[in-house]
């Protein structure tokens, strides 16, 4: 089932031209090559054309939906739909998508673009691009190698990878797959303070520098595709790991997991999220950690000053992709306004992330930074580690030549001159 599709390039002899195998061309991911923090990750196309010439076919899709429908062919059918089914009548998931059509880039011409450079500093650390890879629970039901394929994916182009405690592996052994790879740990919030202070102290530990709040899961979204197969993973003890190796909740057991997985998943259910936490518990959390918080889920501008007024240090802009309020507002339409109300705090986005351009679009409009989602998890689902890190060069290389074509060379550069909104263009 799975690894049917090997992405494989073999580098041609003796040029040199990047090729997306050459130490030149991974040191531009990783920055550790010649130390001049270019990323032309756009050079990527010019291996693939080169190995065109030596009859190179690629084995694995540039159009993101292929590689979609690829992974729909290698999955159970109720795992590619827990991926990509939205809440309701998936109205939001479709608005993610068409917020993003309603702005515009004017390409400008004649500047200096040979160079790009798409460092961003989040939180006092230097990443290569402004790209996570954003927190998606229980991959055990997309690859058996599940989050430790997304570390080795996310390690070797230096992407940061964004843990989710619903992992199907605890986060110390993601932690420790990741090595000194950028990393956050994303918390459900339970409503026990004593577990999620467990949590966020382990996650500590174990090397993660920021913890990321989802607020928009007090319930879970109305998944009707979910509901048609009755089809909840973690009723069958998936993605729960963090919690049976955790002694704050193993403590609340009268038998080990190991022993009684029934009762421990039945606790599980009871505790994984608190629908009465208000403004005020975030002290609590406040008070747990020196670690950075970031809240994920922010839509509205007054939520983003509460998040600034309740002393956390950032959001992310997200409606969780469509999977839990359907009617939510596009998630790009909400971001301007917020990045207005909270100049000061760093504001990052997901929601409908596919293409460069999408990337540019967001950066333009006041993100510092996106994450992503599902198109990850598809690339797992068709190839494992090599099918995450197709996904992610693909992107990336799309993004920065997007950049570029538009007479941009530094990410951070993007600003609101460089979009149009569809209602404000001329004729
Ligand atoms: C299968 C799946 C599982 C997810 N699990 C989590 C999770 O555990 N924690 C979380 O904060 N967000 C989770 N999300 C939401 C993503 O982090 C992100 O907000 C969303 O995927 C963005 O939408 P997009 O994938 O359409 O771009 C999940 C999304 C999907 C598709």
């Amino acid at each position: 089932m799975y690894g049917a599709q090997r992405y494989r390039w073999r580098a041609p002899k003796n040029t040199v031209i990047a090729s997306p195998f050459s130490p030149g061309y991974i040191d531009s991911y990783t920055s550790k090559g010649s130390g001049t923090m270019s990323n032309n990750y756009g050079d990527y196309q010019l291996g693939v054309y080169l190995q065109g010439m030596m009859g190179h076919q690629p084995d694995f899709p540039f159009e993101l939906n292929d590689v979609e429908q690829q992974a729909r062919e290698a999955l159970d059918p109720r795992a590619y739909w827990y991926v990509a089914g939205g809440a309701g009548a998936g109205e939001t998931v479709r608005r993610n998508r068409r917020a993003f059509a309603r702005w515009q880039l004017t390409p400008r011409m004649l500047s200096d673009v040979s160079t790009r450079d798409h460092r961003v500093t989040l939180f006092g650390e230097t990443f290569n691009a402004p790209l996570l890879l954003g927190p998606v629970g229980v991959q055990e039901i997309i690859h058996p190698q599940a989050e430790l394929a997304v570390a080795r994916a996310a390690k070797s182009l230096g992407v940061p990878m964004v843990l989710s405690t619903l992992s199907s592996y605890p986060l110390e052994a993601v932690a420790e797959t990741l090595g000194d790879s950028p990393k956050w740990f994303q918390l459900y919030w339970p409503g026990d303070p004593a577990l999620a202070t467990s949590l966020v102290h382990r996650a500590e530990r174990a090397g993660y520098t920021a913890i990321v709040v989802t607020l928009d899961t007090k319930l879970m979204g109305w998944r009707e595709k979910d509901l048609q197969t009755a089809y909840l993973p973690f009723l069958e003890g998936k993605g729960i790991a963090n919690y049976v190796t955790d002694p704050v909740f193993c403590d609340a057991l009268e038998l080990p997991p190991a022993s009684d997985m029934q009762s421990a998943i039945g606790h599980w259910a009871q505790i994984y999220a608190d629908a009465s936490q208000t403004w005020d518990h975030l002290e609590a959390l406040r008070n747990a950690t020196t670690l950075p918080i970031v809240l994920k889920g922010i839509l509205h501008p007054d939520d983003a000053q509460k998040a600034m007024d309740h002393g956390v240090d950032g959001i992310i802009v997200s409606n969780h992709g469509g999977r839990q309020v359907d009617g939510a507002i596009g998630a790009l339409n909400a971001l301007p306004e917020i990045v207005d109300k909270v100049p000061n705090m760093p504001v990052l986005f997901d929601s409908g992330i596919r293409h460069g351009a999408d990337m540019v679009k967001a950066l333009a409009l006041g993100a510092k930074a996106v994450l992503l989602g599902r198109p990850y998890v598809y690339g797992l689902a068709v190839d494992g580690e090599n099918g995450v890190k197709h996904v992610v060069q693909r992107l990336l290389a799309d993004f920065d030549v997007t950049m570029a074509l538009i007479g941009v060379a530094k990410s951070g550069d993007l600003c609101r001159a460089h979009v149009t909104r569809e209602d404000a263009l001329p004729g």
